[in-house]
């Protein structure tokens, strides 16, 4: 609902016409006109409180109305865009990203352990998907340092002086906001289906969330489960780790060493720090621990066979040098 579309119902229930309207609160009959025809976006503060007073609306109305010209006042400059840049070398996931190009608008919800990848996952499907909704691509995290809903308002262009203190201020803003947008949400790291049902896009806009639980409490929403690497995907992805050479060089010990990698579930996050060696130096003492029994046996290798552990560490080992 927009100002002028609430304006014009409230004239024509306290039955007056634009003029009478016009000469009860001083403003203009064109400018009245504007407004109702959608023309004009918003009115100023001083003008929406004369009409306010010239309609005489109880106060639930009057602030319906304030927050809608508020609303308007919000030069949203469409597309709005915060996503970061994707992994230029993901690798595997071809059917995941499939299931989300698939989707027109509504709500996906990306779920796995730590490290598997939902982000990765969800910012490349956001930038492959830019064309589809014109009006942008926004990702917000829900563990940040700014509440979400308030960096949400300000993606959306909103000042941050207009950004309401009270959250049901800053929903009821939001939802304005959004109204009649197509655009692609993100919303990464959530720990709650509540926090999805607050911030979660209308149905015309596709929102992606990413989480480590299910969710399964949303009830409309289309789940992808994130598992480990599929071998070749894992051994691409050692690759890119390590250098193509060296894969090239032992395949046999690439495979086995991606297996522990993919279906282990090493943490692709560990490819994120550190040098080469440091990185392959990981799986290593992961391995190790585990074959020590260092670590309780929940968190040792799924595998049972412990030569297989480790032929896996020997492998690492083989990898580091
Ligand atoms: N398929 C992949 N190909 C290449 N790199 C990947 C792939 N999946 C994940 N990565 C890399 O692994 C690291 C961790 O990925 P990401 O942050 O997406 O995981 P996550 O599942 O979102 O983790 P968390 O649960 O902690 O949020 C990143 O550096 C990312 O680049
Ligand atoms: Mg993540």
């Amino acid at each position: 609902m927009t100002f002028g579309a609430r304006l014009l119902q409230h004239r024509k229930n306290a039955g007056l016409s634009q003029e009478e309207l016009s000469a009860r609160s001083g403003v203009s009959v064109r400018a009245i006109s504007d407004m109702e025809r959608g023309r004009a976006r918003s009115p100023q503060r001083r003008t929406t409180e004369a009409l306010l007073d010239a309609l005489d609306l109880d106060e639930t109305s009057r602030d319906e109305l304030r927050r809608l010209a508020r609303a308007g006042r919000i030069a949203v400059t469409s597309p709005v865009w915060s996503l970061p840049p994707y992994v230029a070398d993901l690798v595997g996931r071809d059917t995941e990203l499939d299931t989300i190009a698939s989707m027109h608008g509504g709500l996906v919800v990306v779920h796995g352990a730590a490290g598997t990848g939902k982000t990765s996952l969800a910012v490349r499907a956001a930038h492959l998907l830019e064309g589809r909704f014109p009006d942008g691509q926004l990702l917000v995290e829900l563990e940040g340092a700014t509440p979400p809903l308030e960096r949400l308002l300000k993606d959306l262009g909103t000042p941050a002086e207009h950004v309401p203190e009270d959250a049901n201020g800053q929903t009821r803003l939001y939802r304005s906001l959004l109204a009649g947008k197509r655009l692609l949400l993100v919303l990464d790291g959530a720990s709650t289906e509540e926090e999805i049902r607050t911030l979660r896009a209308d149905p015309g806009c596709l929102t992606i969330v990413t989480s480590r639980r299910r969710l399964a409490g949303l009830a409309d929403a289309t789940w992808i489960r994130l598992g480990g690497l599929t071998e070749p995907a894992a051994v691409e992805l050692l690759a890119s780790i390590i250098g193509p050479a060296r894969v090239e060089a032992d395949p046999d010990t690439a495979r086995s060493s991606s297996r522990c990698a993919g279906c282990r579930r090493w943490r692709c996050g560990s490819r994120a720090t550190g040098s080469p060696a440091g990185r392959a130096g990981r799986c290593g003492t992961w391995w190790s621990r585990s074959r020590n029994g260092a670590w309780p046996r929940s968190r040792r290798a799924t595998s049972t066979c412990a030569a297989r552990s480790r032929c896996r560490w020997r492998t690492c080992r083989r990898l580091r040098s």
